[in-house]
C-alpha cells in the first residue's frame, strides 16, 4: 500500500505575507481534516519565502513538509545565484523537486542537469520529486512512454535501490501545465503504468511497487478524485490550485479518501 503524497508547487508566486497566510491556511486545513496517516502534504513556496513557511509549519507542528522547488548539485562554491542541498536543510527544507517541466524547457535543463541535481539532493539526504513529462508535438507522434521513459532512466542514473525510498516520481505531461487541460484517468494511468515497470526493470518489483508516482498537469479538486483513483496514481503535484488553500485542501482530501 502506497501513502499518497500531495504537493503544492507555487513556482513564481506569492509574497511574503500570502505565502505565510497561505502555508497556515493549508497546515490548518490538514490538522482539521486529520490526514496525517492517509496522505503526506507538501508546499513548495519560492526560494525566499521558504524561512518564513518553515516558521509557520514549525510553529503549528504541522505535518505539512517544506519543500524547495529546486537545487543546483554543487555542494558550495561559484555559483551565482544558485542554492545547494546543504542550504536548503539548513532552513528545514525535506523535499525537492527536479526536473520540473519549467526547469526543463524554460530553463533549459537537459536530462543529464536533471541527474545531477536528483543524485545530489539523494546524497544529501533530502527526499526527491522527479518529474518526467512528454510535450505536445511528443505525444502527438506517439512518444510519450519514450519520453517519459527515457527521462526516468536518465533521471535515475546512479541512485540506489536504498535511495528510491525517499524518492518520488511525478508524471506531469507539459500539454497539461498551467493549461486546464487535463490527461484522461484512462491515459494518465496509462503511463504511470509505463513508469512503473520501467522502474521494475531498473530495480526490481519491490522497488517499483513501492515508489509512489504522482500525476500533475491541471489538477483541481473537481477532477482528483477520479485521477487519484487509478490503481498507479499516487496523488499530485499541484501548480496553481495550490495556491488557493480551499482548492489545495479538497485535492488533498481526495488523495486521502482513494489509498491506492
Ligand atoms: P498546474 O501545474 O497544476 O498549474 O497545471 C502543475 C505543475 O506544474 O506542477
Amino acid at each position: 500500500m502506497r501513502t499518497p503524497f500531495v504537493g503544492g508547487n507555487w513556482k513564481m508566486n506569492t509574497n511574503k505575507a500570502a505565502a505565510v497566510a497561505l502555508a497556515s491556511s493549508v497546515a490548518e486545513g490538514v490538522a482539521r481534516g486529520q490526514i496525517q496517516a492517509s496522505c503526506e502534504v507538501a508546499v513548495f513556496p519560492p526560494f525566499v519565502y521558504l524561512e518564513s513557511v518553515g516558521a509557520v509549519l514549525k510553529e503549528s507542528g504541522s505535518v505539512v513538509q517544506l519543500g524547495a522547488q529546486d537545487l543546483y548539485h554543487q555542494p558550495d562554491g561559484a555559483f551565482t545565484g544558485e542554492i545547494s542541498a546543504a542550504m536548503l536543510k539548513d532552513l528545514g527544507v525535506s523535499v525537492v523537486l527536479t526536473g520540473h517541466s519549467e526547469r526543463r524547457h524554460v530553463l533549459g535543463e537537459t536530462d543529464h542537469v536533471v541527474n545531477q541535481k536528483t543524485r545530489a539532493a539523494l546524497d544529501a539526504g533530502l527526499q526527491v520529486i522527479l518529474c518526467v513529462g512528454e510535450k505536445l508535438e511528443e505525444r502527438e507522434r506517439g512518444e510519450t512512454d519514450a519520453v517519459n521513459l527515457r527521462q526516468t532512466k536518465i533521471g535515475l542514473t546512479g541512485v540506489s535501490a536504498e535511495q528510491m525510498l525517499r524518492l518520488t516520481i511525478a508524471y506531469e505531461p507539459v500539454w497539461a501545465i498551467g493549461t486546464g487541460k487535463t490527461a484522461t484517468p484512462t491515459d494518465a494511468q496509462a503511463a504511470h503504468r509505463a513508469i512503473r515497470s520501467c522502474l521494475k526493470d531498473q530495480y526490481g518489483p519491490a522497488v517499483a511497487e513501492g515508489v509512489r508516482i504522482q500525476y500533475g498537469g491541471s489538477v483541481k479538486g473537481s477532477n482528483a478524485g477520479e485521477l487519484f483513483s487509478q490503481g498507479d496514481i499516487d496523488g499530485g503535484l499541484i501548480g496553481g490550485a495550490s495556491l488557493k488553500a480551499d482548492e489545495f485542501l479538497a485535492i488533498v482530501r481526495a488523495a486521502s479518501s482513494s489509498q491506492s
